[in-house]
């Protein structure tokens, strides 16, 4: 029941605003409705064959000027509050990175920490800072009432305050390519003590409650973990499966051909093409294959984990 659950501060106010517009609608539907049938019923040609004139009434077109002005001037006034606590997050919020990418969400900590998994702690704002790498993609917490635009170019912030433990959903919500329906990953809320175990500590993840550990596991750690965190796997497998790209295995010493700028050509598979492709990839697509690519942004000591580990799967 993730659209019924409140996980946030936000959703609640959310909620509240949602609520209010639609007791206001459904009034005003059961008002209007209920008149026309009245009016229909009781001004029917059979009983009033002959149509009256009506001259104004000053006391009834003031009470359906004010009344209506009061509903939408509280309708604004709610809308507009909440609008702007969903804009401005807490002083102290903890500012976590989003990075948007097809098809993979990953998120990045203050201290550098990377995951799949958006952790967080019961009680503690974060706020999120929200960039895509290649198209536009959304950012969705349906549990959280949180949906941003993640574009290429540009940061989009948007915050919350967990007040309950869980693994609920994140989505795209915006068609971003072939698997856009995979692109989804879990914010997992744990308590504070957890969430600094896991932040401070090693690598082991927090825990969810048992019933809700259906995200995505931790990666181990290495060059793997880089790999997960940056989003390859989404698109190379290591086992020879050729997905969206060429597969990890078997991909040292081959030979391929590349649409290189300047023409195509054939080229030969080592080091120097691995760490060209990785951080430069529009410099040498291979034939055959989408140029969908990013630019991988990994550190030196990244850029060496990756090289070395590709370097092994012959
Ligand atoms: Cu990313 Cu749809």
């Amino acid at each position: 029941m993730g659209w019924m659950t409140q996980a946030t501060t936000g959703a609640h106010r959310a909620d509240m605003v949602f609520l209010w517009v639609l007791a206001i609608a459904v009034l005003m539907l059961a008002l209007i409705t209920g008149a026309m049938v009245y009016f229909v019923i009781r001004y029917r040609r059979a009983r009033h064959p002959q149509a009256a004139q009506i001259e104004g009434n000053t006391a009834l077109e003031i009470i359906w000027t004010l009344v209506p002005l009061v509903v939408f001037v509280a309708i604004f006034y709610f809308g507009w509050t909440s609008y702007a606590s969903a804009r401005n997050a807490p002083a102290d919020s903890m500012r976590v990175q989003v990075v948007a990418r097809q098809w993979r969400w990953s998120f990045q900590y203050p201290n550098e920490k990377q995951t799949t998994v958006l952790y967080a702690a019961v009680g503690r704002p974060m706020r999120l800072e929200v960039r895509s790498l290649d198209v536009i993609h959304g950012f969705f917490v349906p549990a959280f009432r949180l949906k941003i635009d993640a574009l290429p170019g540009r940061v989009n912030e948007a915050w919350f305050q967990p007040t309950l433990c869980g693994a609920y959903d994140i989505q795209c919500t915006v068609i971003c390519g072939v698997d856009h329906s995979s692109m989804l990953a879990k914010a997992v809320v744990v308590p504070e003590e957890a969430f600094r175990r896991w932040y401070f500590g090693g690598e082991d993840a927090p825990a969810p409650k048992p019933d809700e550990t259906a995200g995505p596991a931790p990666a181990p750690a290495g060059p793997l973990q880089v790999l997960n965190a940056r989003g390859c796997m989404a698109c190379h497998s290591v086992d020879g499966r050729v997905m969206v790209g060429p597969t990890f295995r078997g991909m040292f010493g081959s030979r391929v051909e590349v649409l290189a700028r300047g023409g195509p050509r054939a080229d030969v598979v080592d080091e120097a093409h691995l760490r060209r492709g990785i951080q430069d990839p529009g410099s040498q697509r291979w034939k055959g294959y989408p140029p969908v690519m990013p630019e991988g942004g990994l550190s030196a000591e990244e850029l060496d984990q990756v090289v070395a580990y590709i370097r092994s799967l012959k």
